[in-house]
C-alpha cells in the first residue's frame, strides 16, 4: 500500500517532469536549469586540492628531481611539473600520505639532507610492482631528500597550502606535538624552530591542516572507531597553536561505512569534544570495473587503456556514487553535530585500475589516464561543487605518476593528462557561490553482466561570481552527443559578451597524453552562442564543457 505522501511526493515528481519536458525544445535530449537566486554555499577552493603521497614515482622523479639535477629544477623541485600545477591555482596539498603516513617518522626528514637516514619505504614490498622495476632506488629506499622544508618550499612555489597527514599508527601524541613544534613555533623560539633554521626556514611554516591518522580502520592500524576516537582526542588535546588556528582532520569511513562514522561521532561527543574535528575525510576510489561479476578489489580492477562499454561506464556509475555517500555521511555527522561545524573531507578520490600502464617500471600504482578519466574528474567536481554546503576539503589521489594523475613525469620527460585540463577548466568555481541547478536528460542505459545498468544522463554545476556565471557540464554518454537547453533562470540573460565555451573531448574515449604524444588531448576553446537567458548547446560524447558567461 503506498501511503498519501509518497503518492503526493510521486504526483509532485512526475509533475516536476512533465514541466520539464515540457520546458525542452522540440529537438533537445535535455534541459539544464541555472537557478541564479538559489545559492548553495561558497565553494571552498580547497575542493580542488592534491594529494602527495610518497608511493612509487610521486615523490622521488615525479616532484623532487635535487638539486644537482639536470632536469630543469627549482631548490630540487622540478621546474615543468611547478610551473604547470600554479597554472591551475592548487589551494591545498596533502602528504606524506596515505598509507605511507602512518610509517613515517617527521625527524627523518629535517637536517641536512646527506645525514638523512635511508628507510625502507611503505610500498617497497607492495604486490603491483611492475615485474621489471628496479628495487634499488629510492622509490623503495627512501633517502628522505623530500621531508617537511621540501614539501612545505613545494606548497609555497605552487601557491597551495601543506596538508599533513600524522603517523598514529607507529608514533606518539608527543611525537605530533613537537611536528607541530617544528612547522608551527616562531623563529628563536625553541630548540625546534633553530633546527628549522638550520634547515633553511627561520620563519615559522604555519601548517594549519593536520590529519590525524590515514585511513585508521584498516593499514592506519587497524583501530575500532571507538579506539580511533580515544586516540584521536588524545592526539589533539593541547597541542599548541602558535597562532595558527590548527584543522584536525579525522580518519573517516572505508567508502560509504556509515557505523564507523556513527561510531566515532558518538564517542567524541560523548566527551563533549567534537569542536576539536574541523573535518571528517573520506576516501572513495572507482575501480571495480567488473559489471557486478565480483566485488573483490583487486580482481575487480580493469585496465586503464584497454575498456568496453560496460567497463566505461562501470567506473562512473562508481564514480557516481559520491554523491550519496555525501549525503548519508551527512546525514550520520548530523544527528551528533546538529550545527554542522564539522565539514566532508574527500581526501582521497579517483580511478583506480589494474597495473599494466604505468608509464615507467618504478610509478607504483601508476596507470594510464584518459578520457573515461576526464569525465570522471569532470562529474566528481561538479558533485563536489553542488555539495559544497557540506564538502570543505577534497584532494585526488594522486598527482603525478599515480593513480588519477594530473602528470606524468620521468627523467626529462613531462606531461599533462586530460584529468589536468579539467582541474584548469574548473578553476573558476574556487571561492564562488554555488548555484542550485537542475538537470533532465535521458538517462543512460548500458548492457551490465547480464542486466542492464545506468546512468545519468548529464551532470553539471554551477556558480557565480560577481556577475561571471561559470557552468561545467559532464556528458558522459561514449558515443552520444546531446543537444541541451540551458535555461538562466532568474537572470536576464547574457551580456553583450556573450559566453566562452571551454570543451574536452575527443573522438575517442580511450584517448590519452603520453610521453610521445603530450598534446593528443586538449581543451578547445570558442566564443560561444548564448542569446538571452535560454540557449541550446551541444555537448559531445565523453565530454567536459565550461561555459562562463558574463550575466547581462
Ligand atoms: O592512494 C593509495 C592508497 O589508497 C593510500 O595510501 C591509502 O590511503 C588508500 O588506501
Amino acid at each position: 500500500m503506498m501511503n498519501s505522501s509518497r503518492r503526493e511526493f510521486l504526483r509532485a515528481a512526475a509533475a516536476g517532469m512533465a514541466c520539464a519536458t515540457a520546458l525542452r525544445s522540440a529537438a533537445s535530449e535535455g534541459l539544464i536549469e541555472v537557478l541564479i537566486d538559489e545559492p548553495i554555499a561558497t565553494i571552498a577552493p580547497e575542493i580542488y586540492g592534491h594529494f602527495v603521497e610518497n608511493l612509487g614515482g610521486v615523490v622521488y622523479d615525479g616532484i623532487w628531481v635535487g638539486e644537482n639535477s639536470a632536469i630543469p629544477n627549482i631548490g630540487g623541485l622540478r621546474k615543468a611539473l611547478v610551473e604547470a600545477l600554479r597554472r591551475i591555482s592548487p589551494p591545498v596539498i596533502r602528504w606524506p600520505g596515505g598509507c605511507f603516513a602512518d610509517s613515517y617518522d617527521w625527524r627523518d626528514g629535517i637536517g641536512p639532507r646527506d645525514k638523512r637516514p635511508k628507510r625502507t619505504n611503505f610500498w617497497a614490498g607492495a604486490a603491483e610492482w611492475p615485474a621489471n622495476a628496479r628495487h634499488t632506488g629510492p622509490q623503495s629506499y627512501d633517502p628522505n631528500q623530500f621531508g617537511t622544508v621540501e614539501f612545505t618550499r613545494f606548497c609555497k612555489a605552487t601557491g597551495a597550502q601543506p596538508y599533513f597527514a600524522a603517523n598514529m599508527r607507529g608514533s606518539s601524541a608527543q611525537d605530533f606535538n613537537r611536528w607541530v613544534e617544528y612547522c608551527n613555533s616562531p623563529a628563536g623560539t625553541t630548540t625546534l624552530a633553530d633546527q628549522r633554521a638550520v634547515d633553511g626556514e627561520r620563519e615559522a611554516l604555519n601548517v594549519r591542516y593536520w590529519g590525524v591518522g590515514n585511513e585508521a580502520w584498516g593499514c592506519g592500524g587497524s583501530f575500532t572507531p571507538e579506539d580511533y576516537a580515544t586516540e584521536f582526542l588524545r592526539f589533539t588535546a593541547w597541542v599548541p597553536g602558535f597562532n595558527v588556528p590548527l584543522a584536525f582532520v579525522g580518519s573517516g569511513p572505508n567508502g560509504n561505512d556509515l557505523d564507523w562514522t556513527q561510531r566515532f561521532f558518538a564517542k567524541v561527543a560523548q566527551k563533549g569534544e567534537l569542536g576539536r574535528v574541523w573535518g571528517w575525510s573520506m576516501h572513495h576510489y572507482a575501480w571495480n570495473a567488473s559489471g557486478g561479476r565480483t566485488t573483490d578489489w583487486a580482481a575487480g580492477k580493469g585496465d586503464a587503456l584497454r575498456f568496453d562499454a560496460e567497463q566505461y561506464y562501470e567506473i562512473l556509475r562508481e564514480a557516481y556514487q559520491m554523491s550519496s555517500f555525501i549525503t548519508s555521511q551527512w546525514a550520520v555527522m548530523s544527528e551528533m553535530d546538529r550545527r554542522h561545524r564539522v565539514k566532508l573531507v574527500v581526501d582521497e578520490w579517483g580511478a583506480w585500475y589494474a597495473p599494466g600502464t604505468e608509464p615507467f617500471a618504478e610509478a607504483l600504482l601508476g596507470q594510464q589516464s584518459t578520457m573515461r578519466d576526464a569525465v570522471l574528474a569532470g562529474l566528481t567536481l561538479d558533485t563536489f561543487n553542488r555539495h559544497s554546503d557540506k564538502v570543505g576539503m577534497a584532494a585526488v589521489a594522486q598527482l603525478v605518476n599515480c593513480l588519477q594523475s594530473l602528470f606524468f613525469a620521468h627523467e626529462d620527460k613531462f606531461c599533462v593528462t586530460p584529468t589536468y585540463h579539467v582541474f584548469d577548466m574548473y578553476r573558476a568555481h574556487q571561492g564562488a557561490q554555488a548555484l542550485r541547478t537542475l538537470v533532465s536528460a535521458p538517462a543512460i542505459a548500458y548492457a551490465r553482466d547480464k542486466g542492464t545498468g545506468s546512468l545519468p544522463g548529464l551532470s553539471c554545476s554551477a556558480s557565480l561570481r560577481d556577475r561571471t556565471l561559470t557552468l561545467t557540464v559532464t556528458n558522459p554518454s561514449l558515443d552520444q552527443a546531446r543537444e541541451v537547453d540551458i535555461e538562466l533562470r532568474g537572470a536576464r540573460g547574457p551580456s553583450a559578451n556573450g559566453a566562452k565555451a571551454v570543451t574536452l573531448a575527443a573522438a575517442d574515449a580511450h584517448a590519452h597524453n603520453s610521453f610521445e604524444s603530450p598534446h593528443a588531448v586538449e581543451p578547445r576553446e570558442e566564443q560561444a552562442q548564448a542569446g538571452g537567458a535560454r540557449f541550446t548547446r551541444r555537448f559531445p560524447p565523453a565530454s567536459v564543457t565550461k561555459l562562463e558567461i558574463a550575466l547581462a
